[in-house]
């Protein structure tokens, strides 16, 4: 399958035309980058992991009933997705407050957030990623309230099924960030489910596995990279034999 034209380059994927119609092409690049773009990296390989550790969550989201855009890998850095018109919005489900939650609100690093939470950003860079609530979302036509309250149970759901399987491994899912999108009348998981866009801490010793290592300087990122795809390696020989 060839690559067509480049329709959009992200931070860290770039998305090429396909030539079947419906589908796009998308690479995962070794970039990485942190606030908002300012910190900019290359690091060798860091597409192949994060496109193989997304393709297996889609693959295994697909298995517990999460419709994903994802159609099959092309090589290890590269997919085949569903072409889908994205809902600008950054939907982050949260169990332990880190992060941004911290800063803006009186949350301490590492408090247990139980029930989980769902927060909502517009994803806009210029405007630094806003938070939206409810009201917002429906005023500004990006969901209607049906919508708005399925997306919020199938981000409770992939919660869970994500939370469980890192639980398996031994790591902590302390947050992450999904993004849908239109598909026809339904609406599809997209965009990536990586070590870019969660937080994993190990469960002893809450050493970050994540973007965090990169972000604040806690180590080689790629190492750390690597631990988890060699878990979820390990994984799949005990359960997909
Ligand atoms: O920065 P913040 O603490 O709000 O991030 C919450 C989670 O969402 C983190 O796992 C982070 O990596 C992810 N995230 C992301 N892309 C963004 C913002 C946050 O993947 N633009």
């Amino acid at each position: 399958m060839e690559k067509g034209e480049l329709i959009y380059m992200g931070k860290a994927k770039s998305l090429y035309a396909s030539e079947k119609d419906g589908e796009l092409i998308s690479c995962f690049r070794d970039d990485m980058t942190a606030f908002n773009g300012e910190k900019k990296d290359t690091f060798s390989g860091k597409g192949a992991y994060n496109a193989t550790v997304s393709a297996f969550f889609f693959d295994y989201l697909e298995k517990n009933g999460v419709k994903t855009h994802f159609v099959k890998m092309l090589d290890e850095s590269t997919m085949v997705v569903k072409k889908m018109t994205m809902i600008p919005l950054e939907i982050i489900a949260r169990n332990v407050a880190a992060g941004s939650i911290t800063k803006k609100l009186p949350f301490t690093e590492g408090q247990l957030l139980n029930p989980p939470v769902i927060v909502t950003d517009y994803k806009d860079d210029s405007r630094g990623d806003p938070s939206l609530n409810d009201d917002l979302i429906l005023a500004l036509g990006l969901l209607t309230k049906d919508e708005l309250l399925a997306l919020k149970e199938t981000t409770l759901k992939i919660n869970r099924l994500l939370y469980d399987f890192f639980d398996e491994l031994d790591l902590i899912l302390v947050d992450f960030k999904i993004e849908f999108g239109r598909y026809g009348d339904l609406i599809l998981l997209g965009d990536e489910i990586s070590m870019d866009s969660m937080r994993l801490w190990d469960k002893d010793t809450k050493e970050s596995f994540d973007k965090d290592v990169y972000r604040y300087n806690k180590g080689n990122v790629m190492d750390a990279y690597g631990k988890i795809v060699a878990k979820i390696e390990e994984w799949k020989k005990e359960h997909l034999k």
